[in-house]
């Protein structure tokens, strides 16, 4: 058993607020390559990680992402890209078509999602990495807003797509919040197959997140509304949701439907 692993599991949080001090050349080469260690999908390495570092972009991004100032002030900011525009290329013009002797086809959905699932897994890699160096790092999901300004923000074709973003650096001060909460094992592990939950096993799964909310007094109707009701109020009906799934249906279009040259 790995001790220092299972401490480290249970130890990470998410990160927000970072020193000032730079990130040493030496340990973020050691995290890149402890992040290319990451698996993937036959090997193929279906991403690309836009470094961030000019202060400039750090700004225009986090106004992007739902002006989460945080990202300005961030020492890395790593924006994971799922890629299947240096394979298709590679395969397109490189000649495999004639040596092949069939097509190239375009791009698919099921081409997306894989893609999609490689950078997802590697930015998570990139996390455990920050982490067992020192650091500490937050996604900043948003990423996948406004597509438009995005894609020409860090020069994006159609086959490379955002997938997650992630910000990272040394910890401003020893964390003292307690660890978020998460319900128990339970509830998500499905036997052999999915069960449906109702209302009232959600209300159990969330139990402890809804006092703890009701505790804040942040739940809505005065504080006697569910946890799903502050969900649903501040998260699924908000402004930035209805981006989300606007900009996220043009990248995928443009995935599936742009003829290539
Ligand atoms: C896909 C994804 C997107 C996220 N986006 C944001 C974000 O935009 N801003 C933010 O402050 N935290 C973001 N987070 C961090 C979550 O809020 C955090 O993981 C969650 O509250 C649990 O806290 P913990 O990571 O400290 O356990 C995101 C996390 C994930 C996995």
């Amino acid at each position: 058993m790995n001790e220092e692993t299972i401490k480290l599991l249970e130890k990470r949080r998410s990160l927000r607020s970072f020193s000032d001090a730079p990130i040493e050349k030496e340990v973020l080469d050691k995290m890149k390559r402890l992040t290319l260690r990451a698996p993937s999908a036959g090997n193929m390495n279906m991403f690309s990680i836009v470094e961030v570092t000019d202060p400039a972009i750090k700004k225009e991004l986090s106004v992007l992402c739902d002006n989460q100032l945080m990202i300005a002030k961030a020492p890395g900011v790593w924006v994971f890209v799922a890629d299947m525009e240096r394979w298709y290329n590679w395969m397109k013009k490189g000649g495999s078509e004639e040596r092949i002797g069939k097509p190239v086809r375009q791009p698919g959905i099921g081409d997306f999602h894989l893609c999609m699932q490689d950078a997802i897994i590697t930015a998570h890699n990139a996390v455990i990495a920050a982490e067992a160096l020192g650091m500490g790092s937050c996604y900043i999901g948003d990423v996948i807003e406004n597509y438009e300004k995005m894609q020409k923000l860090l020069n994006l074709p159609s086959l490379a797509a955002p997938a997650a973003m992630i910000i990272f650096g040394y910890p401003k001060a020893e964390a003292t919040a307690p660890m978020t909460l998460r319900p128990e094992p339970e509830y998500f592990f499905m036997e052999n197959g999915y069960r449906v939950q109702t209302p009232e096993e959600c209300l159990k799964m969330y139990e402890k997140h809804e006092d703890s909310y009701r505790a804040r007094g942040v739940l809505p109707n005065n504080n006697t509304g569910t946890y799903a009701d502050y969900y649903f109020n501040r998260k699924y009906s908000s402004e930035f949701m209805d981006e989300m799934n606007r900009s996220a249906e043009v990248f995928i279009r443009r995935w599936c439907e742009e003829e290539k040259k």
